[in-house]
């Protein structure tokens, strides 16, 4: 461990959310700031805990032992999985950073970074008194849609369809609507405070896509914001996937026509009703179209949605159909023979769409994914949006209008050009590029304050 922490530029303590999803893009900002030479101490619970071996350069700390409890209480609800996550990992966090700095090998902590929704970091950090960065692993447009909701915005149904006050091109319908249950309010307050009052925020987006409303948070923050993003194009690919993906895909996928396949996948907690996977089957079918589907054990309420998929349905789509459990999706983005890609929105999925050029098929579900979808398919018009009640009629007609009419050509050109304004972005000179730069010189200046003040 003393070999991991020598002669570095400063000690960070990253600490991500043990969900899939927010797990991904804090290993690759690991990666990332361990190449512009940090140490990094990675925090964790024994809850889909990172392969350590996989990260030899890394530091390892376990906190809350009792964790997988708390995960049997997930059952779906998100926020109650969370608010239950944050008063369990507390108490831990705070023993485990107090050894850490009484311990000889570690060096003392630069800055402790902490994913928004373990917002208990905050608490810890200022209690000993370390300095502290957020990391927003969604859109900027989340947050803003969170800071501008006001419960009585969405509580009368026939409201839904009105712009949003400022932002004429989202419909109340659009923004991250929650349940109003206590707990849910509670939770996204703690994240929403647990943002604004970190020195600085860290985002998994970027500024060609959301600059006017990066210059916003900015405004109202008064802190520095670093949008870096795509977080999983700056360091050469890893997989940081805690779910065992089925690899046999690629070749199947080396065997289909270039920008043919229509990718599905709707991330890794959304589920849907037997109605739903069954129009979406249809709708797939019929619009023949090859696809690659992801079908999640569980994602029909629990039961294994591939068994709901009748005989006639295989039997019409066994020569162009291929179905897994789990993908390695980045990979599958980037392959030449992807055609648009068939989404829940959840940021990861957009951003990793957007940086491969693939135009998207937009069926949001919860929170962040209408909001995401509203701007794929309204300001970066890269994709469509299908309405909210799926029929097997309107899947197969989004996709055909993809593949084959002018508005579908012109949304693929859109793609790739947003694509090339990605690549520059990533490039030396380039805006997430700068922004790392910043960021590194902004760690070390508080790095340097911190070391004179303690000599
Ligand atoms: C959740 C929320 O639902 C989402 O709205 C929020 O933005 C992040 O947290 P999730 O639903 O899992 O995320 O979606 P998403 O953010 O798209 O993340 C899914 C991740 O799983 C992506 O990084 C994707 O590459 C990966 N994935 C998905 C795979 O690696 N293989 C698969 O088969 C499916």
């Amino acid at each position: 461990m003393e070999r991991k922490q020598k002669e570095r530029k400063g000690h960070l303590v990253l600490v991500p959310c043990p969900l899939p999803s927010h797990m991904s893009p804090m290993l690759h900002l690991a990666k990332l700031l361990h190449s512009q030479g940090f140490s990094i101490t990675i925090i964790h619970t024994q809850l889909n805990s990172p392969n350590e071996s996989h990260y030899p350069e890394f530091s390892f700390e376990s906190i809350g032992g009792s964790m997988l409890e708390s995960y049997s209480a997930f059952d779906g609800d998100v926020m109650l999985f969370l608010s239950k996550l944050n008063m369990k990992c507390e108490t831990p966090f705070h023993e485990c950073l107090v050894k850490m700095q009484l311990r000889c090998q570690y060096t003392p902590i630069s800055c402790i970074i902490y994913d928004a929704v373990m917002y208990f970091s905050a608490a810890v950090a200022d209690d000993l008194k370390l300095f502290r960065i957020v990391l927003r692993t969604s859109s900027a447009a989340n947050y803003i849609g969170l800071s501008i909701l006001d419960e009585s915005d969405f509580v009368s149904e026939p409201r839904m369809e009105e712009p949003v006050a400022g932002f004429p091109f989202l419909r109340i319908k659009d923004m991250p609507l929650f349940s109003t249950q206590k707990h849910t309010r509670e939770v996204l307050t703690c994240i929403y405070n647990g943002t604004r009052t970190a020195s600085a925020i860290i985002w998994n987006s970027l500024w060609c896509l959301e600059h006017a409303l990066f210059e916003k948070i900015k405004n109202e923050t008064l802190v520095p914001v670093f949008p870096l993003g795509p977080l999983q194009k700056h360091c050469s690919s890893f997989s940081t996937n805690v779910l065992s993906e089925e690899q046999g895909c690629i070749a199947w996928l080396d065997k289909q026509a270039p920008s043919s396949v229509v990718y599905v996948s709707f991330g890794s907690v959304v589920t849907m009703t037997e109605d739903e996977l069954l129009e979406m089957a249809w709708g797939l079918a019929n619009s023949g179209q090859p696809f690659l589907w992801v079908v999640r054990a569980c994602v029909v309420n629990g039961s294994d949605g591939v068994e709901m998929l009748p005989r006639e349905f295989h039997e019409a789509t066994r020569s162009r159909c291929r179905i897994a459990s789990w993908l390695p999706q980045q990979k599958i983005l980037a392959h030449t023979s992807i055609g648009c890609f068939l989404t829940h929105n959840g940021w990861n999925s957009t951003i990793e769409s957007i940086a491969e050029g693939v135009p998207m098929l937009c069926w949001p579900r919860v929170g962040d994914q209408r909001v995401n979808a509203r701007f794929v398919s309204h300001v970066w018009r890269v994709g469509l949006q299908l309405e909210d009640r799926l029929l097997r009629e309107d899947v197969e007609s989004a996709i055909q209008t993809l593949f084959i009419d002018e508005e579908g050509i012109e949304i693929h050109k859109r793609a790739k050009e947003l694509k090339k304004k990605v690549d520059i972005s990533l490039r030396q000179g380039g805006a997430s590029s700068e922004f790392l730069s910043r960021l590194v010189k902004y760690i070390s200046l508080q790095e340097t304050m911190i070391r004179l003040s303690n000599a």
